[in-house]
């Protein structure tokens, strides 16, 4: 998918029936206007230089001959009416546009997230949150500034550029020819400009990227800032940072501002010169003064408009370089979506899991893991062991389907992932994570998710996890704030936060990827210990350092440079000398 102009126009069309009333609106906005300053000026002739005409006939008319005052009151007051009526149908107009316009960025913004949800997390890990939020304010703002000022004062202008040409060719057509003459002139002119100023709004939405991606990077990782002790270098960063988008929005400003100018002065020159002619044409012509204020009096109708057009061809340029950018998004590869055929988990409360060649690789160059074969049957409890960086992590990832397999089969039971599907995987294949973050929300919310979950339910899975004292001692119980990443808690906590939430969950397979190793040895025992009705019945995977960890493994894999360098029960693998220790740390 790609955001281009046409998908926004399709967009719009959608909206077919407001558009179409509003621009009726328009229309009659367009022809109450028109005849006001005709008005006034007409008076001059047929009031002040008696010449009767159109009007005073027409009041004649209806009302009788009036002396002088009455012919001003009454045009003053129609007049004043048009005007009147033409600021009410505009606002209504503005109105109907400004919904339409906000609907449009609505959906890009929702489009742009939903594709985001379903990113492949290769594609994640090079994204920094500060660009995309960057893409999501700075750029659908400038898309929305164009859609805002161009659908809803587009056609107005045009029609009254169009609607003050047909009077001006009524009143005097060969002057009208020379200014009409003018109009494509400047826009032709204006667009080469727009182009190239458009350049520097680009780059003025780039240095708010790189502000904003430095900014959430630096407040992520304050904690290591400080600990380092470099607050003083990672300020100045940002500084600098600030500093370009201060230069960049400078040149765009009064680039964009001169440019812009530029045009109008290009039209007004145009429009002197005309002016010129016209007190030329009633010297030497046969044009009356009044009909010549009337046309100046037009010319300044046509001026508004005039500019709303230059300013639209502006802002249409630079709406392009943000749809260019927001594309981006767009073009991030997703993750494969595969039809839900089987639902091994359905049937049964745990299954078995099975690896076949499987090979992986992050970057296509570098594998990580290599031809892994594994048979882990139902309910068994299975333990990975290796160095660190032998490829773990990477494996507990692929076996939930955070990666899609680039070599070998995955099955559960006897389904393939791809015939299962990643989300109803995920829903049934818990992986207590490495490093857990939390939201910065309450302990209840970081158990829960938003679900809506029973109280008691809540307190049985901390008391399993190890933490139903710990959550007792806290001032505000379940509803206690965890902080940034969950810093108000340590990393234990965190760690055993994570299990309570998996024993909510209540998944069909476990895998705890060194999910206690912030644990001291008696937590994670007890740990273990109530754990143990639950993973009883479950297929469970335990990624470790320590023995203590491990020992109620009933097979144990040992992996090295991503691959399964041995395999077999506890007490097979301790006679192979050295090399099983060598995994494990400390104690036997
Ligand atoms: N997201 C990633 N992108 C690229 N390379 C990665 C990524 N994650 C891990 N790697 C690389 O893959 C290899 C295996 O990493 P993995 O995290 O699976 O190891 P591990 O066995 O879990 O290590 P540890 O015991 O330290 O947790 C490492 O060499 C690492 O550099
Ligand atoms: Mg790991």
């Amino acid at each position: 998918m790609k955001y281009s102009f046409k998908k926004i126009l399709d967009e719009l069309l959608k909206y077919k029936k407001e558009f179409v009333v509003a621009n009726i609106i328009a229309v009659i906005a367009v022809l109450v206007s028109t005849p006001a300053p005709l008005l006034m000026p007409l008076l001059v002739d047929e009031v002040l230089l008696k010449k009767p005409g159109f009007l005073t006939e027409h009041i004649d008319k209806l009302f009788g001959h009036q002396e002088a005052y009455v012919y001003i009151l009454i045009v003053l007051f129609m007049t004043i009416f048009l005007r009147s009526l033409f600021f009410g149908l505009t606002v209504w107009h503005d109105y109907i546009f400004s919904k339409i316009s906000k609907n449009i960025t609505y959906k890009i913004r929702k489009d742009m997230l939903s594709h985001l949800s379903k990113l492949s997390l290769n594609e994640y890990e090079a994204l920094g949150s500060g660009k995309i939020s960057s893409l999501f304010l700075v750029d659908v703002a400038t898309v929305e500034t164009f859609l805002g000022m161009s659908i809803s004062k587009l056609i107005v202008s045009i029609l009254t550029v169009i609607g003050v040409a047909v009077v001006l060719l009524l009143i005097n057509w060969k002057l009208a020819l020379f200014i009409l003459l003018v109009n494509p002139f400047v826009v032709i002119v204006s667009k080469k400009f727009a182009r190239k100023v458009s350049l520097y709004k680009k780059e003025e939405n780039r240095t708010f990227e790189a502000f904003s991606e430095a900014l959430s990077e630096t407040l992520d990782l304050f904690w290591q800032i400080r600990a380092s002790n470099q607050e003083k270098n990672f300020i100045k960063r940002l500084f600098v940072k600030s500093d370009d988008i201060k230069k960049a929005g400078i040149a765009f400003a009064y680039k964009s501002d001169a440019a812009l100018r530029f045009s109008f002065l290009l039209f007004l020159s145009g429009f002197e010169l005309f002016r010129a002619a016209s007190i030329f044409t009633v010297a030497y012509g046969n044009l009356s003064i009044g009909l010549m204020l009337a046309i100046f009096g037009y010319l300044w109708v046509m001026m508004g408009p005039i500019q709303e057009i230059l300013n639209i061809q502006y802002s249409y340029h630079n709406a392009k370089r943000a749809l260019n950018r927001i594309n981006q998004i767009f073009q991030m590869q997703k993750e494969p979506h595969y039809p839900h055929l089987k639902n091994p988990f359905k049937e049964s409360k745990t299954n078995s899991i099975t690896l076949k060649n499987v090979s992986f690789s992050y970057d296509d160059e570098n594998p990580v893991l290599k031809d892994i074969n594994m048979h882990i049957k139902k309910g068994q409890n299975v333990a990975i062991v290796g160095a660190s960086g032998s490829g773990k992590t990477t494996l507990a990832q692929i076996m939930v389907g955070f990666y899609p397999l680039q070599r070998g089969e995955l099955f559960y039971d006897e389904a393939n992932i791809k015939e299962i599907g990643l989300d109803i995987v995920r829903e049934n294949v818990f992986l207590v994570l490495q490093n857990p973050m939390l939201f910065n929300d309450t302990i209840r919310f970081n158990l829960t998710l938003g679900k809506d979950v029973d109280e008691k339910a809540i307190w049985k899975a901390l008391k399993i996890a190890q933490l139903e004292e710990v959550v007792k001692s806290l001032d505000k119980k379940l509803d206690t704030r965890v902080g940034k990443n969950g810093v108000r808690l340590s990393g234990g906590q965190r760690q055993r936060i994570s299990i309570a939430r998996m024993i909510l969950q209540n998944p069909n397979v476990i895998i705890l990827d060194e999910s206690t190793s912030a644990l001291d040895i008696h937590t994670e025992e007890s740990l273990f210990r109530a754990l143990k009705e639950i993973l009883k019945e479950k297929t469970v995977i335990i990624i470790a350092h320590r023995l203590s960890t491990i020992k109620q493994a009933d097979y144990i894999y040992m992996l090295e440079d991503g691959r399964v360098i041995e395999e077999g029960t506890k007490e097979e693998l301790i006679k192979i000398e050295g090399k099983f220790a060598k995994h494990i740390g400390g104690e036997k």
